[in-house]
This record gives structure tokens, sequence and C-alpha cells, in this order.
């Protein structure tokens, strides 16, 4: 059975405190210079928490910000242009757990032309447990994991995210938990099926299915980035964040947490600030397959990198994609060529 490093949300959101007074490494490399006028940012779940933070820092900064949510669409995105003082953020509606919706998504910014720079794949769900998709998949699966994959294939088959031979590159910036260190090997009995579990299983889950996020963004920097880098693909682990990340838990565990969580976690604009230093900052320009914990750079788990693990879980993806997602072949077909 796949396990994460945590089934007790207590014992997880602890960790998150020891992470909260650690040394940040690279703090003082970000400066206010790190700007992005001439750039297109794409943020998914961006109406709350980190992703709503990144959307102010991004627009502050100069950028053009494209918010993608499934609510508080449009009042988010009025909320970050006054903010920001920026008038460049528009919010787009995105459903991760609806696969026809990414789909839709990104043929109207294939239709609009849009050409995105920066993309973050923020959004992410926590649920006390499972619950089934209307394509059939477990939802936290479907959202944490596997829309990750769709989104990400369907930006550079419609060329929405183009491979670049020079610098400035484009960029994917997958949003990660440390806590995926420790999570058991992928297992592929439970990889896409739907069967019923509780709290214990679901806070297992989350952890377990960042490993498997970080595996593909891995594998996906392997064979994109083989003969040269033409793509910066990296992971980021915000570190602890005051967010709604636990509205579907009960209420009891809310209660208990949301103490920790608005005493020692990060507000969202504070954890922002280490993903727009990754994004923006000269250090990791023409960089790929990086980690960074907050600001301090580190391995993922050890099982990320393995070849084999990465091998196996891209055609087990585009084998689960091609039997749920039927009626659009092209962006699986592109990303089989892609070895
Ligand atoms: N909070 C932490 O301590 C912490 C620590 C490490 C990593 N992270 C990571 O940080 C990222 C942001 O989380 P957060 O803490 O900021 O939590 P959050 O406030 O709950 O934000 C999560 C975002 O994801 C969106 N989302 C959830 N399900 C979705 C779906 N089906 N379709 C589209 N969007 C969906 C949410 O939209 P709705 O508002 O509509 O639900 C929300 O905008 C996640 O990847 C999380 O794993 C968080």
């Amino acid at each position: 059975m796949a396990e994460g490093r945590f089934t007790n949300p207590v014992v997880a959101s602890l960790a998150g405190v020891k992470d909260f007074f650690a040394k940040q490494e690279l703090e003082s490399r970000f400066s206010d210079e790190d700007r992005a006028e001439e750039k297109t940012v794409l943020i998914t779940g961006a109406n709350s928490g980190l992703g709503y933070g990144l959307a102010v820092e991004f627009a502050k900064r100069g950028a053009r910000v494209i918010m993608a949510g499934r609510s508080k669409i449009p009042e988010a995105g009025e909320q970050v242009k006054k903010e920001s003082a920026s008038e460049k953020v528009e919010i787009l509606y995105l459903d991760l757990s609806k696969i026809e919706t990414i789909h839709q998504f990104v043929q109207l910014l294939a239709k609009r032309e849009i050409k995105i720079d920066i993309c973050i794949f923020n959004a992410a769900t926590a649920l006390p447990g499972s619950r089934q998709t209307a394509s059939g998949q477990d939802e936290m699966f479907l959202v944490n994991y596997l829309s990750n994959v769709i989104l990400s294939q369907l930006l550079l088959s419609k060329g929405v995210v183009e491979l670049k031979e020079e610098a400035p590159l484009s960029k994917m910036i997958f949003i990660s938990s440390d806590s995926h260190q420790g999570a058991t090997y992928i297992d592929y009995d439970e990889f896409g099926s739907y069967f019923k579990y509780g709290v214990s299983k679901g806070i297992s889950n989350y952890s377990y299915f960042k490993l498997v996020l970080n595996t593909y963004a891995t594998e996906l920097s392997r064979r994109i980035n083989r003969e040269s880098t033409r793509l910066s693909i990296n992971v980021i682990c915000p570190g602890p964040v005051s967010s709604n990340i636990l509205k579907e838990a009960p209420w009891l565990l809310r209660m208990t947490l949301k103490g920790i969580f608005r005493i020692v976690f990060k507000s969202p604009a504070k954890a922002a600030l280490p993903v727009v230093y990754m994004a923006l900052s000269p250090d990791y320009e023409g960089r790929s397959n990086e980690y960074l914990h907050m600001f301090n750079p580190k391995k993922m788990d050890p099982k990320v990198y393995e070849v084999h693990e990465g091998e196996k879980l891209w055609a087990r993806s585009l084998d689960l994609l091609r039997s749920i997602d039927q009626d659009h072949k092209d962006y699986t077909d592109q990303a089989d060529k892609m070895i």
C-alpha cells in the first residue's frame, strides 16, 4: 500500500513548526531587482492561500498575471489588482477535478495566442477522505497529481508554453511539500483506481501524491532537456503556509490546527517569496530539476530521481489518460514522442 510520511495531521503540522524557524540560506539573494515586466505568469489555485500571495507578488513585480481558479471569480482577481496596483491581472475558470475544463482552459489560452513564460502548478487539495470525481478517479489523485500532467502536457502540445534554445527559458514550477520525503515507492495497484478511505490515509496520500508529482516533474525535465536545457522545470516546497488548505478537515481538527497555523505558519505573502525568487532570480536562470525547500536548496527523496521510476510513472500516467480522456488523443500522442 502507498504511504506518505505522515498519517496524523497534528504530527504533520508540527513538522511545519520546525520549518518555520529554519535558517533561509538563499533569502539574502532575493532582490527587488528581480522583476517580471516582460513575463506572463500562470498560477493555478490562485484565488486562495499561496497562489493568491504569488499572484500579488508577481503583479507587483510587473508581470502579466493569469490566475486560474474554480472559485472567487472575479473577486479574487479584482482584489489582486487592488493590492498590487496593477491592471495586468485576470482570473479564469479552471477546475482541476474536471478534465474537460482543463482542455477548455488551455484551448482558451491558445485561441487568445497567450504564451506563458512562467507556469506555477500550485493548486492542491487536502481532503479528509476519498471522494470520486466524475471521471472516476480519487479527487486528491486527480487534483494533486494527474491534472498537473494533463495541464503541463496540453500547455506544451498547444504551444502555450514554448521550448526555447536560448535564455530566457520558459519555466514550470511545481509546488510540492517536503513531507514527500520518506513516502513509499509508487504503488501501481492503487494508481488511478478509486477506493474508500478516511482521514489517516487522506493525510498520508497528500504527501505521497507530492512524491508522485515530483517524480513526474523530474521525468518531464529529463525528457525535455535531454540534449540541452530548453525548459526550466523545478520543484519547491514553500514551507508552512497559513492558508485554507484545511478547510475540508473535520471541525475539531480544524480548530486544533487553526491556532498553530495562525501563530507559526507563514502568511501567503511571505511564503510566496522563495517561489518568486526561484522564478525570477538570475540564480535559477537556465537551471532545471532543482529543488528548494523554502530558500534552502536540497535534494528531493532519492526515489524521485530513479530513472526506472520516472519512466514507469510516465508510461502508466499516459496509459491511464488514454483510457479516461479518450476524446483527446493529441496530447498523449505528443507525450509518447518525448522519449
Ligand atoms: N499550507 C501549507 O502549509 C503548505 C505546505 C507545503 C506545501 N503547500 C502547497 O501549497 C500549495 C497551495 O496550497 P495552500 O496551502 O495555499 O492551500 P489553499 O489556500 O487551500 O489553496 C489551494 C488552492 O488550490 C485550489 N484547488 C483545490 N482544488 C481545486 C480544483 N479541483 N480545481 C482548481 N483549483 C483547486 C483551491 O481552490 P478553492 O479555493 O476553490 O478550493 C485553492 O485556490 C499546494 O500545492 C499545497 O500542497 C502548502
